[in-house]
């Protein structure tokens, strides 16, 4: 076990452990965005950086969700500096997604209600945080969308910049994984719609032999028969229904 100090109070957490979830699991808030446990950690909002001191007398900021707990650490959640720091994100935030319902309710808790920055358009509530790409690559296996070109042209798209990818089986991880709910997925009449940012696809749902429910798409149906090695046949009933 390490031990550690944050805000002044002495814990102990695992090693290997962020200082994030240290704090979690002490009941200590530090505010996030784009962290998810689901996938490797990637430090895009830096709304979690904290201060700290290492038992070498180091001081520095770092992304709470990616640095792990050191022995002898001193870790500062809240100072002056942070709230500074963490109120200019959110307006830096807030231009980017002015519409974001999320991001306006981040950026209300720490007393922001507007953005001294121009205000952008079209960029849909995406903070660019690739937790939808990195979800699909890292934990579906199917890397059916990705973070494209550099600076302000930069956005979450499909190959091509088309309406349709091959890979993507509809199932609708991406949404889960979105902090901004930038990415919207609907199942109506037997077909799922997925909207990202600035592409849409359509899937057909499969039907329960027994039940008769719209269950799940028929891509991602292929998709598991296929990397599981098993008939297609054993899917034709919902798992609910399933023996
Ligand atoms: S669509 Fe959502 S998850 Fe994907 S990059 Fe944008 S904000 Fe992140
Ligand atoms: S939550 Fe750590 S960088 Fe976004």
């Amino acid at each position: 076990m390490v031990k550690l100090t944050i805000n002044g109070r002495k814990i102990t957490a695992e090693e290997g452990t962020t200082i994030l979830y240290a704090a979690r699991d002490n009941n200590i808030y530090i505010p996030t965005l784009c962290e998810n446990e689901a996938v490797a950690p990637y430090g895009a909002c830096r709304l979690c950086l904290v201060e700290i001191k290492t038992a070498k007398g180091r001081e520095r900021l770092v992304t709470s969700c990616i640095y792990q707990v050191e022995e002898g650490l001193a870790v500062q959640t809240d100072t002056e500096r942070i709230q500074r720091i963490r109120k200019m994100l959110l307006e830096l935030l807030l231009a980017r997604c002015p519409e974001s319902q999320v991001i306006k309710d981040l950026a209300e808790k720490v007393g922001v209600t507007k953005t001294r920055f121009v205000k952008q358009k079209g960029n849909n509530d995406c903070i660019l945080c690739a937790n939808c790409a990195r979800t699909c690559e890292e934990v579906v296996g199917v890397a059916a969308i990705s973070l494209a070109r550099r600076g302000v042209d930069r956005e979450l798209t499909t190959p091509f910049n088309e309406d349709f990818t091959e890979a993507c089986i509809g199932c609708g991880s991406c949404a889960y994984s979105c902090p901004t709910g930038a990415i919207t997925m609907e199942d109506k009449r037997g077909t799922r719609r997925i909207k990202w940012p600035h592409n849409k696809m359509e899937f057909k749902l499969k039907k329960c032999s027994v039940c008769g429910q719209y269950w799940a798409p028929e891509k991602q149906i292929e998709y598991i028969a296929k990397t599981s090695g098993t008939p297609l046949s054993d899917y034709d009933a919902c798992p609910d229904c399933r023996e």
